[in-house]
């Protein structure tokens, strides 16, 4: 135990002190930031997780921790007892938050040393490569931006137990080691030595857990929880991310969403300071779909996707008959670009939207009396005229016009306005646009597998008036389920659940499942199902991708402390590793290469 720890205690965090500690004697610990030699004087930034304040190594102050001073590099680590002072007002910096004051030192002991960092802590990440920065996670964490945004997520954590311990809600741990869910991504498994031959899967979410805590009765559930997906990976995806997960029993869609959205408003009050205006907007799968083409819209801004298959599919122009005869669709967006898209800039995008399968993009300039466009010349003036109302044209708005599959136009839409909001800096950083998608397909045909398989997963209840499609037309069921987004990220989504036999066994049916594979998957919960299942829902909340988007980081890897890379690897502790032949051996394993 270091002298100086036995003597004295600490007595204030670094970056908390303020004037109003001037005079007073204070003992701080914390790392060298930065060490400025003043020929004489020796001045030295001291960190800790609060901020930075001035210390002043000045010899004819104290001449033995001034002589000890010039020992100090980056990132010591020291111990100092001295006293607060007022800077005189033409050497304070308005920059930092204990800019007015500095502490002149008395003692100084240097607590530990430190090799040269292989970055500066107080350069910008962009600067830093994100490999080095992983590899040594531990320097880059000493990093303020990155430290406020962990604090902000334990802010967070604590203002959802908070919320949800308030509203009756029961946290209950569920296994990390068990079986098979039914999210629908690739397990991660864990070999049982006990059982050779036979394999845990880690949870891809508690799903299975959660509805039998309502056969239970436990009613209300909640848990703040780790969940593994072996998936591809993307800025907003992680191997092993968190959920926010809950279940309720004895309530329908609407009670539900109320809850949750009491939540968001907690949360962002009590964390960011934020008011949400409630109720949330919701939109129908099909009006996201065919709004802004996709059903993670965000609504930070308009330029909404219009349908013009009816006003152009008798136009005097091939590709529009082809496509409307062929059940294609023609839509459109308006953009407000000001005239600021050159002929240039707009061949760039008929590239930008190929890569969404679109054959072409058309385009129209609008001018006051006339259009500058190549399709002009097909039109007649009812349909321009047609299309300028419906569109709500304006001189000099630009029009882009995609003729596909409904889903190729839709996609390559959908995508092309976001591409334009960002490009031409429509989004507002600051908004928060929440909107909650309803009304889910129950099913989609999966043209790899040859079958129906579920959008959400097989215990997602149908639409009480679609159930009479169910063995019909499987991909016409509405599902009760919903997703709440937030400026175009999924943050949330669930759903009602079956709690009746034969409605689950009907879905199953229609997803073309076996009995064998039924049971063998979810037995257990088929099982429970009979023994007094209350109706019941509930709604998993990504918990990384909303500190991302409460934080405006970039990467979901920036709010997590020890996230894994792009390539589903730990650079810090090099996880996944090889293992030695003992320990395949005792879970009678063999690696085949
Ligand atoms: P779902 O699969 O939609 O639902 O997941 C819920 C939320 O978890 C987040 N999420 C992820 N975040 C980071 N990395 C990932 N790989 C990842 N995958 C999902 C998303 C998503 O909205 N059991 C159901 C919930 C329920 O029905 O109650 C489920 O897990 O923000």
């Amino acid at each position: 135990m270091s002298a100086f720890i036995t003597k004295y205690k600490r007595t204030h965090y670094c970056g908390a002190l303020t004037v109003s500690e001037a005079g007073q004697e204070v003992v701080l610990m914390g790392w060298t930031h930065r060490r400025r030699d003043h020929g004489g004087v020796i001045f030295v930034d001291l960190r800790d997780r609060e901020g930075l304040v001035q210390i002043v190594f000045n010899p004819e102050y104290e001449a033995d921790s001034h002589q000890e001073a010039h020992r100090i590099r980056s990132e010591y680590v020291l111990a100092v007892r001295g006293k607060v002072c007022l800077r005189p007002p033409e050497m304070e910096n308005p920059e930092l938050k204990t800019g007015k004051i500095e502490v002149m030192i008395d003692e100084l002991e240097i607590l530990n040393e430190s090799r040269t960092p292989p970055f500066l802590i107080d350069a910008p990440a962009a600067e830093i490569s994100e490999n080095v920065r992983l590899k040594y996670r531990y320097l880059d964490l000493r990093r303020k931006d990155i430290q406020q945004k962990l604090i902000l997520r334990s802010k967070a954590a604590a203002s959802t137990r908070e919320y949800f311990q308030r509203e009756g809600f029961i946290e209950v741990e569920t296994p990390v080691l068990t079986k098979s869910t039914p999210e629908g991504a690739r397990d991660y498994l864990v070999p049982s030595r006990v059982n050779p031959g036979t394999f845990f899967a880690l949870p891809q979410s508690p799903q299975i857990f959660k509805q039998l805590l309502m056969v239970s009765g436990f009613d209300r559930y909640y848990q703040i929880v780790k969940c593994f997906r072996d998936e591809d990976l993307r800025a907003d995806r992680q191997p092993e991310f968190t959920q926010i997960d809950i279940e309720m029993s004895f309530i329908d869609e609407n009670d539900l969403m109320k809850i949750m959205e009491g939540f968001v408003a907690h949360l962002f009050r009590s964390c960011l300071g934020i008011e949400i205006a409630l109720p949330l907007p919701r939109l129908s799968y099909r009006q996201a779909m065919e709004r802004y083409g996709r059903d993670n819209p965000d609504t930070r801004f308009g330029m909404e996707i219009m349908d013009l298959t009816d006003i152009l599919r008798h136009a005097d122009f091939n590709l529009f008959q082809e496509v409307a005869a062929s059940g294609g669709a023609i839509k459109a967006i308006r953009v407000e670009d000001r005239r600021q898209l050159s002929r240039k800039d707009i061949d760039q995008l008929q590239d930008y939207v190929a890569d969404y399968g679109a054959g072409g993009l058309a385009w129209a300039r609008i001018n006051a009396d006339r259009w500058t466009s190549p399709i002009a010349k097909f039109l007649k003036p009812v349909e321009i005229r047609d299309i300028e109302t419906r569109l709500e044209a304006k001189s000099d708005d630009l029009l882009l016009v995609i003729a596909d599959t409904p889903g190729v136009v839709n996609d390559a839409l959908g995508n092309l306005r976001l591409h334009l909001a960002r490009k031409l800096n429509l989004i507002d950083p600051k908004a928060f646009a929440f909107t909650w998608i309803t009304e889910f397909p129950l099913m989609e045909y999966s043209d790899t597998e040859k079958r129906f398989t579920s959008t959400h997963h097989p215990f997602t209840a149908p639409i009480l008036e679609d159930h009479v499609y169910l063995q019909s037309d499987p991909g016409r069921v509405r599902a009760r389920a919903y997703d709440l987004v937030l400026n175009g990220s999924e943050i949330g989504g669930g759903s009602i659940r079956i709690h009746k036999k034969d409605v689950q066994a009907a879905v199953f049916a229609a997803l073309g499942l076996e009995q064998e594979e039924i049971r063998n998957k979810f037995g257990f919960l088929l099982d429970a199902l009979e023994f007094g299942t209350p109706p019941h829902g509930g709604i998993a909340f990504g918990f990384d991708r909303l500190i991302m988007l409460m934080t405006g980081a970039d990467s979901i890897r920036d709010v997590i402390a020890f996230p894994k890379t792009q390539k589903a690897s730990c650079l810090l502790t090099d996880a996944p590793s090889q293992v030695s032949i003992e320990q395949l051996m005792e879970l009678s394993l063999k690696i085949v290469q």
